[in-house]
């Protein structure tokens, strides 16, 4: 897979979201969908009943960032809710492998989220059971905050993690992710990026989208991680 954009309806207008998914349904990828329950984060958003909904009205794949404290117990139900992918945050997964089995075993994709201050280094034997590692680049519970540029070292290592262990994870990024940072995620390793406040509060989403996708393409193009990829 190439570069991949995750437009977040958490910036979109809740009163139209069937409207909103539509806007970006030529041009993005997936659907990036955040979970909030007022303890993970302090802030609170949607939950099942929506996402079922919007997976009957949207085009898109959804993908399901659970920022929520108890997502052994609730991440399988969004997977059966229709969500094409469900993150859990290692933080507040006590049994995180067998939850993104439990994912799996519903037949969508499953990925692990770390918060800025989280290193990956100790969940490196669990990237079997992971098929997309998300580094936030914001601390989560908030669009449109500035993105923290200290996580790019953990990006860089996370893409060298995944390459010598020759596994197809998806690298996402999430949080800050706009025109004057995407550059920056895609050199340093990432391939899908959430864009929240950069789509949805541009006036045209989808040229919003298709102008992220053509700088991290042109970025991922240049890349060093890239090029050893083709090298094999
Ligand atoms: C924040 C959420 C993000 C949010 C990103 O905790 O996980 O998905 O929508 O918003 P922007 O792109 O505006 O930083
Ligand atoms: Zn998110």
């Amino acid at each position: 897979m190439g570069v991949q954009i995750s437009p977040s309806i958490l910036s979109a207008d809740y009163a139209r979201l069937a409207d909103e998914a539509a806007a970006v349904a030529g041009v993005a990828d997936w659907l990036h969908v955040d979970v909030m329950d007022y303890h993970f984060v302090p802030n609170l958003t949607i939950g099942l009943p929506v996402v079922e909904a919007l997976h009957k009205h949207a085009a898109l794949p959804l993908d399901c960032h659970l920022m929520i404290d108890e997502p052994d117990r609730w991440a399988p139900e969004y997977a059966e809710a229709g969500a094409r992918n469900v993150t859990i945050h290692a933080e507040a997964a006590h049994a995180p492998v067998r939850t993104l089995r439990a994912i799996r075993a519903v037949g969508s994709r499953a990925g692990l989220a770390f918060n800025p201050g989280t290193a990956v280094e100790p969940y490196a034997d669990l990237l079997p059971e992971i098929d997309m590692l998300l580094l936030m680049t914001v601390e989560p519970g908030f669009g449109g905050q500035h993105f923290l540029d200290i996580v790019l070292p953990k990006l860089r290592r996370a893409r060298s993690l995944v390459a010598d262990r020759g596994a197809e994870i998806w690298l996402q990024v999430d949080g800050g992710v706009h025109e004057g940072t995407i550059e920056r995620c895609a050199e340093a390793g990432a391939d899908v990026f959430v864009a929240g406040s950069a789509v949805y509060d541009s006036d045209d989403p989808a040229a919003a989208v298709q102008a992220l996708r053509a700088q991290a393409e042109d970025a991922t193009a240049h890349a060093a991680w890239n090029a050893r990829r083709r090298l094999g």
